[in-house]
């Protein structure tokens, strides 16, 4: 038998009025595990992060977190989105700590922005920051309330490439150092191999799970990035993807 998921996501079918959006889609999550969802664009990626973390009820089926059933946010359920979402008006470390309770925890949040490469900058407006800092702000957030889940909406996409595979270096380490499970969704397939255990690709209208690709290769971008075996990964992806999404 498989070993129970920490996260179990069921929904049988979600749609907006007459239009369905996402119909059989199952996917379970293994403590530890990073998980890269990719589809076309409107296949219903947001709405399945959405549904994850609880944000959406409007749904048939059940999300599961260890064994019990997600009915609203939850702070072991976090997510990131594609823009930092930060507070204009708090300081970076009021933005760090917004949604947590112990906002005098001065130390804690000193050393998440350490792990973050933020270190000094907590007393910093947003505006002061640049983009890739804004959303290392943005996980140093996610990680605050230590969530066994992170859900993260194609968190690089407004950055710069080599700022990108900076902050794609920063979430796997951290998500490693934290034990904290993550679904990613990605428009970048190379980033989705480089980063995750499974690729996980979405057919559209409705969003069902057209393929599962397991990555067997060494864990971490600095033994995929530019490496053969990672390239074929990369084509077998691609090759699914455009197996569903035929233009
Ligand atoms: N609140 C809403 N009301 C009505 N339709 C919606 C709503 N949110 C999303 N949709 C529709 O549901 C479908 C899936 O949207 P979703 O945002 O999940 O796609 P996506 O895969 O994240 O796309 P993208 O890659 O462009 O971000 C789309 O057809 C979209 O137009
Ligand atoms: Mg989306």
């Amino acid at each position: 038998m498989a070993e129970p998921a920490l996260l179990d996501l069921l929904v049988l079918r979600k749609h907006f009025g007459a239009a369905p959006v996402l119909e059989d889609v199952r996917l379970r999550l293994q403590a530890g595990e990073v998980v890269a969802l990719v589809g076309a664009s409107g296949c219903g990626k947001s709405t399945l992060l959405r549904i994850a973390a609880g944000l959406d009820r409007d749904f048939t089926g059940q999300v599961r977190l260890a064994g019990q059933v997600v009915t609203a946010p939850t702070r072991d359920i976090r997510f990131v989105f594609q823009e930092p979402r930060l507070f204009p008006w708090l300081s970076v470390a009021r933005n760090v700590v917004f949604d947590g309770e112990s906002a005098a925890d001065t130390a804690r949040v000193a050393a998440l922005l350490d792990e973050v490469g933020l270190a000094g900058l907590g007393d910093r407006l947003p505006k002061q920051l640049s983009g890739g800092q804004a959303q290392r702000v943005a996980i140093a957030r996610g990680l605050f309330v230590q969530p066994k889940v992170l859900l993260l909406d194609e968190p690089f996409s407004a950055v710069d490439a080599f700022t990108r595979l900076k902050l794609q270096d920063l979430l796997l380490r951290v998500a490693q150092a934290h034990g904290i499970t993550v679904l990613l969704v990605t428009h970048d397939i190379d980033e989705a191999v480089a980063l995750s255990d499974h690729v996980i690709v979405l057919d559209s209208a409705p969003g069902r799970i057209a393929d599962e690709i397991s990555i067997a290769l060494p864990r971490g971008p600095e033994h995929r990035r530019g490496q053969p075996d990672a390239a074929a990964t990369i084509a077998e992806v691609r090759h699914a993807l455009h197996a569903v999404h035929a233009v």
